[in-house]
């Protein structure tokens, strides 16, 4: 095996050998996603009709006629599809809308309409219909009569269908969704793009998202765990409803175990159209606790029964955790101080856009946990359920936040909409939703709100999260953390969030009223790079950004330098790093959104000099239209960051990486720097075997070595480096010779045929030795024989017009992405072919299952 190959061998192992890791930890691609809620809840994804009025994809309008929900309409020659849905992610990208979304166009009225009968032995059940989130000022209509609202898209929610269901009939829900009167600061998505359940009980059952678990007392041998169950009797006559909850373990797989215990059983009164929360108690012994390497769950399984009659079952996973925050010495999971290493992510998933899909979710999840990252931060916004629940399977901790403005917007039609008449609703429906995840560990109020100095505001909106649930702490994401404090908003906080600007942290640190208050950094770093690209002086060329990791915006830092920080105040909590994942939309620093010059409020020259900047992007308006702050890709193809991330995050584990590539040939002589990310602590940096010195970290200030006189000639450099004087790891990285071939691999090479099980295949454009040649843009077609098809394609390249569903792209910087799902209820193999001009062509074989 040659170097370079065995340098991808070894990063390959690296994964593979992570990947074995996840797994032993008991979370393999299979788990199921389980969900909380009654036992008759199906999937209400299928068979839907969509029509799209107001702005189209191309700037037209179609009139939006009158009456689409009534029974009466023709809906024949609507659009049949599957949820989740996400409108705008067909594009066509478009040049003159804004960068900050995306390009894409995403403003429209969307209709969905659904035909369905339910078996007349429905009749006098309560039926619900959940939404997990609809994009956006959702209006719910069922045989033409209208049932309610939901205007947050984020958010989910339930409408009660019982008053107008006929059952033995046909029924027709209809959803009409508006995202002209939505504004937002990154790509929305648009449409039903989370999945939607339908829900039967009868009238007297378990409340929407009715139960809350919490474990206040917690040791090794037994834990409390407190259960509160609320019971809704939406029948007509008084009842007396038994209350019984057994709890179980969750096995390995996801399955229920054991019995471990049961809650005291309760009988209660409940009057007709009342509801009563009942307050019972357990001991779970010997418990086994969720922490990030052991995400140990149990079940809660809550029977309800009038005279005997069984009228409502509900499930609720949940996990026994003690977290500690503190001001002094951090975060403190089940009694062991954990550093937070956390990323901040977007909800878009790349190229399949807002649609939530499981598959795509859990490889971002790996991937970031591969890097060492051990907690997420939903900015800025309420997540989908499923991201909890692989949270919770997969041991991360979660910043859960609501909102990214309060009463004042960052635009006009943003939640500053929605403030006065949602604001209650919605922070009590997140809490109520999320509040028995053993994940969350932080309530967020927002980010970097116009009124973060407000303190009667954050009191009023930290207190109604507090009541609901008093278990977690609350706080609030700071681009003003100096003012919000200096005026005592953040006393109203149980913890304080700094958004980039720490400059002032030791004052705080000593003032009574914040002293005792912990402190994280809910924001950091804001480093901008594309994958593969590096530039000699000036780190912004053709709308790409150098991946020398030292370009960030003016309120941002190196990642280097934020560790210093972290170094200087061991004490906070850790960071959240902006962002793990590319996303689309927001590509600083070729976004003309006027939002950022708030984080220079206190900072009038560089505001000025900002200004100006935006005002050049206006002019030239780029063609990017998504970010480039991810660690990672938006085809999710790590960039250099990752691995000083990985280097910084995960000491133990043997990694070293090289930067940049060595195809230089218009560089010969000139000086060409190399970078060096380890876990080790000393490397030694070779070019054609010659050593061009040794290099030592200095502690808590050099998280990356640096050899910045290296003159560049073809052929090899190597470092081999070093840890507590021992060798610990290498990296080659190699001259290669012109594009030869593709080589392909799969994620998953067997996946489910059940329609939304995803692979991720790689294309790589390689040299006759099989190394992968950097600089190559080669244009590549994808095709499918047999029973799949494909998703999407991408490339990592932000300014990119060519669809996520096209079938050829060209590689970017020798890398292309293809992913493919089996046909729906279709088994067996099929092939998915790449082809490019002069470069031949390549099959891979997949399975469905
Ligand atoms: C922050 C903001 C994020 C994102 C980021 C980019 O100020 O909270 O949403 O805009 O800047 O650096």
């Amino acid at each position: 095996m040659n170097s370079i190959n065995r340098l991808y061998f070894i990063k390959a192992v690296n994964l593979i050998v992570m990947g074995l890791l996840l797994v032993t930890n008991s979370f393999s691609q299979s788990k199921p996603i389980i969900r909380m809620g009654a036992a008759d809840t199906r999937s209400f994804d299928d068979g839907w009709l969509f029509g799209r009025y107001g702005l189209q994809a191309d700037a037209s309008r179609i009139e939006e006629p009158k009456n689409l929900e009534s029974v009466k309409f023709n809906d024949n020659d609507w659009k049949k599809l599957s949820l989740p849905h996400d409108w705008a992610i067909t594009g066509p990208f478009r040049i003159e809308l804004e960068g900050a979304t995306g390009k894409l166009p995403w403003k429209g009225i969307g209709w969905y309409r659904k035909h369905f009968t339910l078996p007349a032995t429905d009749a006098g059940k309560q039926v619900f219909v959940d939404f997990d989130g609809a994009m956006a000022n959702a209006k719910i209509w069922l045989n033409g009569k209208y049932v309610g609202t939901w205007p947050y898209g984020y958010n989910s929610f339930r409408m009660d269908l019982t008053p107008y269901i006929k059952a033995g009939q046909e029924n027709i829900l209809a959803v009409r969704l508006d995202t002209e009167n939505w504004d937002s600061r990154w790509y929305p998505g648009a449409g039903i793009y989370r999945h939607v359940w339908l829900v039967k009980t009868k009238q007297v059952h378990v409340a929407n998202w009715g139960t809350y678990i919490t474990t206040p007392d917690v040791s090794k041998t037994s834990a409390k765990v407190k259960m509160d169950v609320t019971i809704d009797n939406q029948g007509k006559s008084v009842v007396n409803a038994s209350i019984q909850t057994d709890v179980f373990e969750l096995d390995r797989n996801n399955k229920q175990g054991a019995k471990v215990t049961s809650f005291n059983k309760s009988v209660v009164e409940i009057e007709p159209g009342k509801s009563t929360v009942i307050a019972t108690r357990a001991l779970i012994k010997n418990p086994k606790r969720w922490d990030l390497l052991s995400p140990n769950r149990y079940i809660a399984q809550t029977t309800v029964t009038v005279n005997g009659e069984l009228m409502d079952t509900y499930d609720t996973p949940f996990g026994i955790r003690t977290i500690e925050f503190t001001a002094r010495n951090g975060f403190l999971l089940n009694g062991r101080r954990v550093e937070i290493q956390g990323t901040c992510n977007h909800h878009d998933l790349g190229a399949l856009g807002a649609a939530i899909n499981t598959t795509a979710l859990r490889r971002q999840l790996t991937i970031l946990k591969t890097m060492g990252c051990n907690a997420l931060r939903t900015s800025h916004n309420p997540p989908a359920p499923e991201l909890l629940e692989l949270a919770d399977q997969m041991g991360f901790l979660v910043w859960d936040e609501a909102f990214d403005c309060w009463k004042n917007g960052k635009r006009k039609l943003d939640y500053n909409k929605l403030y006065e008449e949602w604001h209650e609703r919605d922070l009590k429906a997140m809490v109520h939703h999320d509040r028995n995840h053993p994940s969350v560990f932080i309530w967020s109020i927002g980010n970097e709100v116009m009124d973060q100095r407000n303190v009667v505001m954050t009191k009023h909106l930290a207190d109604i999260v507090r009541a609901e649930d008093p278990t977690r702490p609350v706080s609030n994401g700071y681009n003003d953390p100096d003012g919000g404090r200096e005026v005592g908003a953040v006393e109203g906080l149980d913890i304080m969030g700094v958004n980039y600007f720490f400059s002032q942290q030791p004052k705080w640190d000593a003032d009574p009223r914040y002293k005792n208050k912990p402190t994280i950094g809910s924001e950091t770093s804001s480093c901008v790079s594309s994958r593969g690209e590096y530039f000699f002086g000036n780190e912004y060329q053709n709308w790409q950004i150098s991946s020398y990791d030292n370009a960030y915006p003016g309120w941002g830092c190196s990642p280097d330098e934020q560790f210093r920080t972290n170094a200087r105040y061991p004490h906070l909590l850790g960071e959240f790093v902006w962002t793990g994942f590319d996303y689309i939309g927001e590509p600083t620093p070729y976004n003309s959104d006027e939002t950022n010059l708030q984080n220079f409020r206190n900072d009038p020259e560089k505001k000025k000099e900002l200004e100006a900047k935006l005002d050049e992007v206006r002019k030239k308006n780029p063609p990017s239209r998504s970010s480039y702050f991810g660690i990672v890709d938006l085809a999710g193809f790590p960039k250099d960051r990752f691995y000083l991330y990985q280097s910084h995050w995960r000491p133990d584990y043997p990694m070293a990486h090289i930067l940049p590539h060595w195809n230089w040939a218009e560089r010969i002589g000139q000086v060409t720097p190399v970078n060096v990310y380890t876990s080790g602590d000393e490397a030694e940096l070779f070019l054609n075997g010659k050593s061009l010195g040794r290099k030592t970290k200095t502690p808590g200030k050099d998280f990356r070595l640096i050899w910045d006189s290296v003159k560049y000639t073809t052929g090899e450099l190597k470092v081999v480096c070093y840890k507590n004087g021992k060798q610990w790891a290498t990296d080659v990285v190699k001259t290669t010779g012109e594009a030869a071939n593709l080589t392909l691999s799969a994620d998953r090479s067997v996946i489910k045929s059940g329609g939304d099980d995803l692979s991720y295949i790689t294309v790589k454009v390689t040299d006759t030795d099989g190394l992968l040649v950097p600089r190559s843009h080669p244009l590549i077609k994808f095709s499918v024989e047999g029973p799949g098809e494909i998703v999407a394609t991408d490339n990592g390249d932000a300014t990119s017009f060519v669809p996520f569903q096209g079938h050829e792209r060209p590689a970017f910087n020798g890398m292309a992405l293809v992913i493919v799902k089996a046909k729906k209820g279709h088994k067996g193999k099929f092939y998915v072919k790449a082809q490019s001009a002069g470069l031949g062509s390549k099959d891979l074989v997949m399975e469905s299952k």
